[in-house]
């Protein structure tokens, strides 16, 4: 079954252009039916646009406190009726309102190997900790800060001389890889998210791009 994504936004949306690429490829059995933003500058709203598909900007600013921003934000997620909602560089935490009306629904992309390093600097923190692996983390979204069960990851070097724009790039790359394919293996049945996440989808053959439950040959 084909799922249709809400994929909501704050900046480049390289995330996003990564899945409509994956899907236009036939490897991402998905369509995006909504792209929403907190930013009327993000630049992944000029790509949806670009290719026709409904997008809004939902900015905490004009609203009077978080939690009517967080209903409206959840209010006009609901109107695209979407199977999942992806975070995709969304720079702002869910409310309890959204997450109520999408529950273990919703999943985000982090450029780090969690549970290390949540939060806005995990590139430069990976650094900082010494650490020689770093990577990328898709996982489900809960109250937390990128504190959700984690779905997959995918691991990079960190290398001499890297600064946190270095490694961050480095790291989007399998970024653009995995959270297609983790779409692709929700909408092929190989992970079900719910109350128990189940991840029954085999590595990728020449990486790590799945952690958990590798299926055997
Ligand atoms: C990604 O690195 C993602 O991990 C983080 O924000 C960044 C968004 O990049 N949450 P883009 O907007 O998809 O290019």
């Amino acid at each position: 079954m084909a799922l249709k994504l809400a994929v909501l936004i704050s900046g480049r949306g390289s995330n996003l252009a990564a899945i409509l690429r994956a899907i236009d490829r036939g490897e991402c059995r998905a369509h995006v039916a909504l792209v929403l933003s907190d930013r009327a500058d993000a630049q992944g709203l000029q790509l949806a646009q670009a290719r026709g598909i409904a997008s809004a900007v939902v900015r905490l600013s004009d609203y009077s406190d978080r939690a009517a921003w967080d209903a409206a934000l959840a209010a006009r997620t609901a109107e695209a009726e979407p199977d999942l909602v992806v975070l995709a560089g969304f720079m702002r935490l869910l409310g309890p309102a959204f997450l109520a009306r999408f529950p273990h629904n919703v999943i985000n992309v982090h450029p780090a190997l969690l549970p290390l390093f949540p939060g806005k600097a995990g590139p430069a923190d990976a650094i900082a900790s010494g650490m020689r692996l770093s990577g990328c983390s898709v996982h489900v979204v809960d109250g937390g800060v990128d504190t959700g069960p984690i779905i997959a990851q995918a691991a990079v070097p960190i290398l001499p001389g890297d600064d946190a724009e270095r490694l961050h790039a480095r790291i989007q790359r399998v970024e653009h890889v995995l959270l297609p394919r983790v779409i692709d293996a929700l909408a092929r049945g190989e992970i079900t998210l719910g109350p128990e996440l189940r991840v029954d989808a085999r590595p990728h053959p020449d990486s790590t791009l799945f952690s958990l439950e590798q299926g055997t040959d």
